[in-house]
């Protein structure tokens, strides 16, 4: 099949308009790379063209990444670039009496200023290349940037650690889970309750902050589990016993040791891996027959440079964080700046449960590699990244992202003719789309998160959820035995398991360009109006009004299903043909809103969701909602405070945070693993293009599928 000249023309138009748009003036340079509408000719083989007909894209990952260099900058920091730069570090003067007391938090690679980046042209040298990292150094945080070339130190600060501490090293993580093990209450305790010390499986849980008692001390609370029986340890929790350590001494410091007679719940029936699920094995376990999207042709995206990726007219550079997870940059920027779940029981050892993943835990760190065929589909490219140990040395985290197309039946447009008019029009397009996910696995707790572009210029954000609940164990094996006045904070679950009811809200840091950088927050509020008297048979109607927002109080949004509004990003000073000013629409779905106190502690450090979006000037500083140092934070350097200066925000550089919420009162469907539960936003062009952008998009045709019948696959794979 050809590419016509006229398809040909406006997708290089399509592609350069969202460029332009979205990067500046100063756009990368679109290369037009041709979609899959070659004819495939090897009809069966090309089923697995995987395997037989490699594409273009370079799937050979380098698993080593030691010879990894910089291309684009903001690439991360390379093998070689993070020795260097722990080198430096440990000899620093502050440092050099005692390097081994140096606890690396986070060593990442400091980005250039956002100018910089985007005058960048491929082929250009790099700006100078510059580490920003947080280490612990006998009981005090140092912030340290670090320049590449020059080899030294330049810039050293020290925050107070009553600003709160920064995101946990996995040896922190690692440590205070065995830390009780060094107390001999903490023993005697699992032991009466019928543990064996070998079976115990123990979780460090961020303690939040409740108030000045919990100063002065990086704080972490420590519970467990019975893995006897089960690989599932988390639907077996030791109630009651919680154990306060220490996290730079790993000293404990209290034990408190309530609810023995709450009995631990059963194995029986925890097991979600396929290999333990012993009452299938002998039973046909298969309702659905395999199932894989193939692409005769290969994928239809690049992946320059192993961060650059080109798709259908949209460009951007993916990279891994330990903190936000995955960084998206120059189509717009984006990425998980902070996520809290609170549960919602009071009670002693649980009202601390008010996580702050992405600062506390690292959102990233706590990824796990993707499981092909299941977490990514055939055709994926995987991408590693490649973080830093507590000790600062460097360790490749393999298939920590996932590329690839989309293709689920969905329909792009379509129309056609009825017998009204009984013109022969049948028109319609499938949607493909492009995903870039990873998935975090927080302890019990699994999070999906996609990035999807599609061809008409729409980004779908999507937050997965799936993991194990976080229960707690009751006396109770049946509803009815639950006195009508006690509270269970959730609901019976399993046998003498409560799924306590508990929320999550991830807040996303956007950095929407629209056309450049000066652009303004529109709220188009639609209202009733009524007709007046005698005007028309009709009683009412909707109008749209525009408002711009002017400082940031004025852009604070809580949705509202009955006073409802659309929220542009716009380019006051780029129009369209038509004379409509360019932008990008935010488009909230099924979400929900932090009903709890302002008051309550955890709600000053999360102040952050207390609205849906909120619109700041673009400040490099203001980066993580919760603050640079979440761990124990008092919620003094937030999103919220930062706001309170209510600063200009109309045609100006503009960043949107939007906070997407879950309310999740568990039911039996949860246990003992939950499916998936998912909600999402899009940023949607509006009056950004000058017509329907995919109107030329191509009909696929039956010469340009092959049919994977069952016999053509047998006949191959054997
Ligand atoms: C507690 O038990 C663990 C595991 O058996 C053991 O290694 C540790 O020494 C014990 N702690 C104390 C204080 O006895
Ligand atoms: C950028 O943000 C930081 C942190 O909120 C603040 O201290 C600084 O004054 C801001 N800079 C500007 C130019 O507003």
């Amino acid at each position: 099949m050809v590419i016509s000249p006229v398809t040909r023309f406006l997708l290089v138009v399509l592609s350069a308009v969202i460029l332009v748009a979205l990067f500046g003036s100063s756009s990368l340079f679109l290369r037009y790379s041709s979609l899959p509408l070659l004819p495939c000719s090897l009809r069966s083989s090309a089923c697995f063209s995987h395997k037989h007909n490699p594409s273009s894209i370079t799937l050979t990952v380098e698993k080593t990444h030691l010879t990894d260099t910089p291309h684009h900058p903001l690439d991360p920091l390379t093998i070689t670039e993070i020795n260097s730069v722990r080198s430096v570090i440990r000899s620093y003067s502050v440092f050099s009496s005692s390097p081994t007391s140096l606890a690396f938090h986070s060593l990442t690679l400091l980005e250039p200023d956002k100018k910089q980046v985007l005058s960048w042209k491929r082929g250009q040298p790099l700006p100078p290349r510059r580490a920003s990292s947080v280490v612990r150094f006998l009981g005090n945080t140092h912030v340290i940037t670090v320049d590449l070339a020059e080899g030294k130190v330049v810039s050293h600060s020290q925050p107070n650690n009553n600003a709160g501490y920064p995101t946990m090293t996995v040896e922190d993580m690692t440590a205070s889970a065995s830390a009780p093990l060094s107390d001999s209450r903490f023993n005697k305790s699992v032991l009466d309750r019928g543990v064996r010390l070998s079976d115990l499986a123990c979780l460090p849980i961020s303690t939040g902050w409740f108030g000045p008692k919990e100063e002065n001390r990086r704080v972490i609370k420590v519970q467990c589990y019975s893995m006897e029986g089960t690989s599932n340890f988390y639907m077996r929790p030791i109630e009651g016993l919680t154990v306060v350590v220490d996290m730079d001494t790993m000293e404990v410091i209290d034990i408190v040791d309530v609810s023995k007679d709450v009995p631990i719940p059963t194995s029986v029936g925890t097991e979600y891996r396929y290999s333990e699920q012993q009452e299938n094995k002998h039973k046909k376990i298969r309702d659905l027959n395999p199932i894989s999207i193939e692409q005769p042709d290969g994928p239809s995206f690049v992946v320059e440079d192993g961060h650059f990726v080109k798709w259908a007219g949209w460009e951007f550079h993916l990279k891994p964080d330990s903190r936000a997870g995955v960084i998206l940059s120059t189509a717009f920027a984006g990425f998980t700046s902070e996520l809290f779940v609170p549960y919602m029981d009071p009670t002693n050892s649980w009202y601390f449960k008010t996580y702050m993943d992405a600062g506390e835990y690292g959102f990233g760190l706590q990824s796990m590699p993707l499981v092909p065929l299941n977490d990514c589909p055939r055709n994926a490219y995987f991408m590693d990244a490649v973080f830093v140990a507590g000790d600062g040395r460097p360790y490749v985290k393999e298939n920590m992202i996932c590329l690839f197309e989309r293709y689920g039946g969905d329909i792009g447009w379509r129309h056609s003719e009825c017998p009204i008019t009984d013109l022969p029009i049948r028109e319609a397009r499938p949607k493909v789309t492009l995903v870039a996910r990873m998935a975090a696995s927080v302890a019990n707790y699994d999070y999906i998160v996609d990035w999807e572009f599609q061809t008409d210029g729409l980004i779908r954000i999507t937050v997965g959820l799936s993991g194990m609940l976080m229960v707690r164990a009751t006396p109770y094996t049946h509803a009815n035995q639950i006195p009508k006045e006690e509270e269970t904070y959730g609901s019976l679950i399993s046998e003498n398991i409560v799924g306590v009811i508990h929320d999550h809200y991830i807040t996303f840091h956007l950095d929407m360009d629209v056309d450049g950088g000066d652009n303004s927050f529109v709220k188009v509020h639609l209202e009733r109006e009524m007709t007046g008297p005698g005007e028309s048979p009709r009683k009412s109607y909707l109008k749209a009004t525009r408002t711009i927002a002017e400082t940031e109080t004025d852009a604070k949004i809580k949705l509202k299903l009955y006073d409802p509004y659309e929220f542009h990003v716009i380019n006051p000073l780029k129009t369209s043909r038509v004379g409509n000013p360019i932008g990008y629409k935010i488009v909230p779905a099924a979400t929900a809103a932090n009903l709890m106190d302002p008051s309550d502690p955890p709600m000053l450090r999360a102040a952050f969701t207390n609205n849906q979006i909120w619109v700041t000037p673009y400040n490099k500083s203001e980066i993580w909602a919760g603050g640079d140092f979440v761990y124990q934070s008092r919620g003094d350097d937030t999103l919220a405070t930062w706001s309170e200066r209510n600063r200009g925000i109309q045609n100006k550089d503009i960043v949107i945070w939007y906070t997407l919420g879950f309310h999740h009162v568990p039911c039996q469907e949860d246990y003992p693993i939950m499916p998936t539960v998912s909600a999402s936003f899009d940023l949607k062009p509006v009056n950004f293009f000058q017509r329907n952008p995919i109107l030329e998009a191509v009909p696929n045709l039956e010469k340009d599928l092959p049919e994977c019948t069952a016999a053509a696959a047998a006949a191959t794979s054997s």
